[in-house]
């Protein structure tokens, strides 16, 4: 008789084993791969491949569904250093004729004789970005929203560079050592609120945020009660509406106060 192998196909163990073991791999593939992921409640249909990725817990597709613009961002603009660029001197002569149309609220040369804010030497990516959000919807205003939607992104540009151009309606920025109101020089760490000067000039200005000196006083009261009470939503990660929302409305008065105050003698522009 012929020595028969252990692991010979012709062997009827070995050959039962080797199918079983098949079978049971292939009803265990199903049982992981389908069944079991089938009876989770977030569990779609999306064939076996991405059954398997699922279950080895990599993406069936590498790269898409990367995730696009966060749904209700504060803004569509995208802030980068480029867009606080001097304008160049033909930027500012487009720009100056088409400030021609934003006269009658923002003045002549910027300096608002209403309620509307000064344009003055604002800072270019400011104006931008402004702009910008009230023609996505991100900031509202029924009377900027239609001046917007007439302008060309270069138009939007051309007038940033024109205001930034303009002199300010205060030269220098607030100064540390000045008697400023506390939430101004120092904020108030316990409740969050950094100082006004780290941001909006004096010590630091950081990018988009707006040249707030000498600004008509109701519209800075106006502006920090829309971040208060949400109206305003264009802040990036909500840095003003956080803030806002732990000042009471004498705090809110005192710092409008200030940043409206009258340019002092000895600079530009100031009364005698
Ligand atoms: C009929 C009046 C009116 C006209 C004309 C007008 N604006 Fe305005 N503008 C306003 C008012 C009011 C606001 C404040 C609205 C708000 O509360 O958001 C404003 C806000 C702005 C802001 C935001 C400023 C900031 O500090 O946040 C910019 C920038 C601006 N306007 C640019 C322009 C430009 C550029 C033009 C001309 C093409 C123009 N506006 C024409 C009334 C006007
Ligand atoms: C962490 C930085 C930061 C600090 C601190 C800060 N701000 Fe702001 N603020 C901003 C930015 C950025 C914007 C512009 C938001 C946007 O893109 O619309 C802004 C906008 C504003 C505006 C609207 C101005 C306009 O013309 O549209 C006012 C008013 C204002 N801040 C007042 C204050 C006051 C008052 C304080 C101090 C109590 C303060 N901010 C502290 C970053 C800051």
């Amino acid at each position: 008789m012929r020595e028969q192998s252990l692991f010979s196909w012709s062997n009827r163990v070995f050959r039962r084993s080797v199918i079983a073991l098949a079978l049971f791999t292939v009803s265990m593939i199903l049982v992981g791969f389908v069944w079991l992921p089938s009876v989770h409640e977030d569990f779609t249909v999306q064939g076996l491949w991405a059954g398997l990725c699922r279950a080895a817990g990599v993406p069936a597709q590498w790269g898409s569904g990367a995730r696009t613009e966060e749904e209700g961002a504060s803004s569509k603009v995208v802030l980068v250093p480029s867009m606080a660029r001097v304008g160049t001197s033909a930027a500012v002569g487009r720009g100056a004729t088409l400030a021609l149309n934003c006269t009658m609220c923002h003045g002549v040369r910027g300096m608002s004789v209403s309620n509307s804010p000064n344009l003055a030497g604002q800072y270019p990516e400011v104006v931008i970005k402004q702009l910008e959000d009230y023609r996505s919807g991100h900031r509202s205003s029924p009377i900027m929203e239609a001046i917007v939607n007439a302008l060309s992104e270069q138009d939007v540009r051309d007038l940033a560079a024109y205001y930034a151009f303009l002199p300010k309606a205060r030269t220098a920025p607030t100064l540390y050592d000045e008697t400023l109101p506390a939430l101004v020089r120092v904020g108030d760490p316990l409740r969050n609120i950094a100082p006004c000067i780290s941001c909006h000039g004096g010590v630091d200005q950081k990018l988009g945020a707006p040249w707030l000196e000498g600004m008509p006083k109701q519209y800075l009261v106006d502006q920090l009660n829309a971040f208060a009470n949400g109206t305003r939503r264009n802040d990036p990660g909500a840095q003003m509406r956080n803030m806002v929302r732990e000042m009471t409305a004498a705090e809110i008065d005192e710092v409008a106060t200030f940043y409206a105050r009258k340019a002092s003698s000895g600079e530009p522009g100031a009364a005698p």
